[in-house]
């Protein structure tokens, strides 16, 4: 969601700028824009993908070694040219660019229109950008000072660059529950609202603080403030991410390299974790905790979208093996609904990007009543691995593609790590239990692998249903989850309405709509709910359904009932989620593609969900 981009430095900044915007797409925006500095202060912005900017700036002056680039996600006002950023100030002396939401956006504008000031734009960042220009010349003070003041009287959420044209050797920045990185060249500084336009740089960076600005000066000198006024000392630290993680590497889209890549992408999230030989799991980010963790009456998940759906196998495993009570809550359902919440109770919070405001406010809801917060992210330096007490990261690599697919095997892999981790020390599992399983995971990295092996027959099933209407996904058990994470899947990238059902609820509700037009995917996978599943099959049969089945290597039974089946290895029932879901994520990827649909950046969705 929104992308920021700024440099400063002795190079030309616009083709820097439009790399980095580049890059940022994959976040998910609807309009792009960018200001340059070079005697003029100059801003071009179109709504639409970056190409369209490309376009437009194409006969313009983008010359100039200070600027900032935006890509808007609309909040405030509908994706259009006016409402893209940057956006000026009232004189034209100051370009902002910003990320989040000013809550008291409406009166501030009021009082700003009565005192002369007319406004372009619907934007709430408008706004931002004359409240700071009206500090600046009734307190007379310089942009930094102006940029503090202003902030001490907003309330929201923010990252904002904003250049101006009386000080063209300066570069300012600020956060508040945005994220904002800023890279450190040779006498060249850069800004980003994350790593991936900054890595080809430089990998020296410092992760700004909540409430802290930043001045960047074209002699290579940086300061860091508060809003508060007391200066602070920047922690540089050296970036992990390699460029090529951010290249497709040869696949059409980033998503189906992230489906390739998941039995690597499972392997590292265990990677120094899993010892089978001497049969233990070592989680560096549990040990303080553990005592805690182990003895806690109940522990609850919070997340959002696919992270949700991995908390869900993450219940599974944590009751089924733990067995510990757990709760899983929508981030932002838990957060205003007044929840029972005290000083013995473990948070645990999942998420890819690390980034997402609802998760984070959850997180912060449950600190502040004294709960211990273990997080479960992927993106290392992000909000949500910084404001967690302690955690596990997963490892799977940036994820690029907007629908989430091997952040999820890993996230539900550390799950599974810590369920077994728990289990062992709670003296809730049998050893030969606990080992068959532990084993079994170091085999699922090749099983994914062999899974990936039906992509062909499972592009064939995608031609045949690509022009239905409605899907109905099920799955009992283990893969009542991975039913939720293929119909969301689908309904993301190809725009098919879908929808994900425990297999035995059907006929509490989706069954009156099957009729031979629908198609239903069946988790059939399930051993200990086999027979059960057959029978949720029938009932789909004897209503003309057309069943597509996920079962396992070798079944006969549903084969025969079954208009199509694709196979997956057995495995144990606890890691069933891990294969299970790879078909469908393939299954909704060639769906999109043949319908013709952006599956790396579908339409309305962004990737890191920075607003509530
Ligand atoms: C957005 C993304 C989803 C993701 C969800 C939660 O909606 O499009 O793919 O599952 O946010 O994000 P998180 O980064 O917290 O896992």
């Amino acid at each position: 969601m929104c992308g920021i981009v700024g440099y400063l430095g002795s190079k030309q900044a616009y083709p820097i700028l439009i790399k980095g915007l580049q890059r940022l797409e994959y976040r998910g925006y609807d309009s792009a824009g960018v200001a340059l500095l070079n005697g003029k202060l100059n801003i071009y912005k179109k709504a639409g993908k970056v190409a369209e900017l490309i376009g437009y700036a194409a006969d313009k002056n983008i010359e100039g070694t200070l600027g900032i680039g935006h890509t808007r996600w609309a909040t405030h006002g509908e994706p259009n040219d006016k409402n893209a950023h940057p956006h000026f100030s009232n004189s034209q002396n100051l370009a902002i660019i910003h990320n989040g939401i000013i809550e008291n956006y409406a009166s501030i504008k009021e009082e700003l229109k009565s005192r002369g000031y007319i406004f372009h734009s619907d934007t709430d960042t408008e706004v931002l950008i004359n409240l700071i220009e009206d500090i600046q010349k009734n307190e007379n003070v310089d942009e930094e000072e102006a940029i503090r003041l202003a902030l001490n009287e907003v309330v929201g959420a923010y990252a904002i660059v904003i250049i101006s044209k009386n000080n063209p050797d300066k570069l300012f920045a600020a956060r508040k529950g945005s994220p904002l990185v800023l890279g450190i060249g040779d006498k060249e500084f850069f800004i980003a609202s994350d790593a991936t336009p900054i890595v080809e740089h430089t990998k020296n960076v410092v992760y700004l603080n909540d409430e802290e600005i930043a001045v960047l000066n074209r002699n290579g000198e940086f300061s860091i403030k508060t809003i508060g006024n007391k200066h602070t000392t920047p922690y540089i630290e050296e970036l992990e991410l390699k460029l090529e993680a951010l290249e497709k590497g040869g696949y059409d889209h980033f998503m189906l390299k992230e489906i390739y890549e998941q039995p690597t992408s499972i392997l590292d999230s265990m990677r120094g974790r899993l010892n089978t030989k001497t049969g233990t799991i070592a989680l560096g980010g549990l040990l303080e905790y553990k005592q805690k963790i182990k003895n806690a009456n109940r522990l609850t998940i919070a997340a959002c979208g696919t992270s949700w759906h991995a908390g869900i196998v993450g219940e599974y495993l944590l009751e089924d093996l733990a067995r510990l009570p757990v709760e899983v809550e929508y981030a932002s359902e838990f957060r205003y609904r007044n929840p029972i919440i005290t000083a013995d109770d473990i948070l645990f919070a999942i998420s890819q990007s690390g980034e997402t405001a609802d998760t984070l406010a959850a997180i912060e809801q449950a600190k502040s009543k004294g709960a211990t917060v273990f997080g479960v992210c992927n993106v290392v330096g992000s909000s949500i691995a910084r404001a967690t007490h302690a955690g596990s990261f997963t490892h799977a690599g940036p994820e690029i593609g907007v629908a989430s697919t091997k952040a999820f095997t890993a996230q539900v892999t550390v799950l599974t790590l810590i369920a077994l981790y728990l289990a062992k020390e709670r003296g809730t599992i049998q050893e030969s239990r606990y080992q068959q399983i532990i084993n079994e995971l170091e085999n699922i990295p090749a099983k994914v692998k062999k899974v990936l092996d039906a992509n062909e027959k499972i592009k064939y099933i995608a031609d045949i249903f690509k022009d239905a209407t409605n899907f109905l996904y099920l799955g009992r058990g283990y893969n009542f989850p991975v039913a939720l994470e293929g119909a969301l899947k689908l309904k993301e990238i190809s725009y098919i309405h879908a929808e994900g059902y425990p297999a035995a609820e059907m006929k509490h509700g989706p069954i009156a709509l099957i009729d031979e037009e629908m198609p239903v995917v069946v988790l059939a996978t399930n051993q200990s709910a086999y027979d059960k599943i057959i029978s949720n099959i029938q009932e789909v049969k004897a209503r003309k359904g057309r069943i597509i089945a996920i079962v396992e290597e070798g079944d006969t039974i549903i084969k025969d009932l079954a208009e199509f089946v694709i196979e997956i290895p057995a495995t144990e029932e606890p890691l069933t989620p891990l294969l299970s879901v790879v078909p469908l994520q393939l299954l909704a990827y060639h769906i999109a593609v043949m319908r013709g649909c952006n599956v790396d950046q579908p339409r309305n969705l962004a990737k890191s969900v920075t607003v509530e």
